[in-house]
């Protein structure tokens, strides 16, 4: 049987934090771990155009993602990791799904819709602000994955409608050219998909509530005693159904571990002990990645090489699916 492609993709802005490994690179370093899968992952740098426009973090914050992925345990030479700058056909394909898409879909795309909002309530002009990339930010995802063949796309809940455009878009196509691009599903892990921050609301770099993936252990430390709690006191018994702190905890301990904690909150646990305990399980999963991260940062080089040939990989994929994609159209001579 054929391998199942799995591929995801990582926009570079802002710094990994434990919110993402747990909602998204662990789950997918697990899913592409299975003998009958093939795993692409990307970093979305033209994604990150959008909103980056510093030259300087855009260059460093690609090799901090290659480098978070390659520290959590992603094989090179079992999965293919690179850059979507790498791959001119993905922007060609762009073009093509562009042709394929209503303008009426795209001005439905939550994130535009946000935009839009927010400026009614200002009074502004409804597209002050938004950049044309922004507004066509899920067609070049929609050609991400459809460039390909991909079969399954682990992505946290909020992009779901960003795969249903990629549906949507590649249906279209093939409703005039035939079966050529292959229509994936979202690959949602229900259980980690979101992570509370320091003060309870989702860890997101939006809400500046971040414990960063790599970082001083010191700080480490510091930011997980700054986590929100309520008054109560040590003694009395606590619910870890509904403790940040627990469930933090739980998606870096081992299930007994978890056992044994959910035990001491129910018999009375001070919020100064769960705090630590949850310390010291982030360190124990987190320290032996974190000195091989700070072993590629300090080697730029190594990194660029996985991409290097991770690059050599995709377009053996994308070339290919390109030139059927120029024939079918018409296009190809
Ligand atoms: N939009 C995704 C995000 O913000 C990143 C992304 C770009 C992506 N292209 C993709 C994810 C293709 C999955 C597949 O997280």
């Amino acid at each position: 049987m054929a391998k199942k492609t799995i591929l995801t993709g990582v926009k570079s802005s802002g710094h990994p934090h434990i919110g993402n490994y747990v909602g998204a690179i662990k789950p997918a370093l697990e899913l592409v771990k299975k003998p009958d899968h093939q795993g692409l992952l990307f970093i979305a740098d033209y994604h990150s155009l959008t909103t980056v426009h510093d030259k300087k973090a855009m260059q460093h914050s690609t090799l901090e993602v290659a480098a978070t992925w390659l520290a959590c345990g992603l094989d090179p030479s079992n999965v293919v990791i690179f850059r979507q700058s790498d791959i001119p056909e993905l922007f060609e394909l762009a073009w093509v799904l562009s042709c394929f898409t209503g303008k009426g879909l795209l001005n439905r795309a939550h994130a535009y819709k946000a935009i839009v909002q927010k400026n009614e309530e200002a009074g502004n002009d409804v597209d002050a602000g938004v950049n044309m990339g922004l507004y066509n930010y899920p067609v070049l995802m929609a050609a991400d994955i459809l460039m390909f063949g991909t079969d399954l796309v682990p992505v946290g809940k909020d992009q779901l409608q960003h795969l249903e455009m990629t549906a949507d878009m590649a249906g279209s196509f093939n409703a005039v050219y035939g079966p050529i691009l292959k229509i994936p599903a979202a690959y949602i892990n229900e259980q980690t998909a979101i992570i509370p921050g320091l003060d309870g609301r989702k860890m997101s770099k939006s809400y500046d509530n971040e414990i960063p993936l790599f970082g001083d252990p010191k700080k480490l430390r510091k930011l997980v005693m700054r986590i929100v709690t309520d008054s109560r006191p040590p003694e009395e018994p606590k619910e870890p159904e509904t403790s940040h702190i627990f469930q933090m905890y739980q998606a870096f301990a081992t299930p007994e571990q978890a056992a044994a904690l959910a035990d001491r909150y129910r018999k009375g646990i001070g919020w100064g002990e769960a705090k630590q305990a949850l310390y010291e399980a982030l360190e124990a999963s987190l320290a032996e990645p974190r000195k091989v991260y700070d072993d590629l940062m300090a080697h730029p080089e190594v990194i660029e090489k996985h991409l290097a040939e991770g690059k050599e990989k995709a377009r053996a994929i994308s070339l290919p699916l390109i030139q059927k994609i120029r024939e079918a159209v018409g296009i190809a001579r």
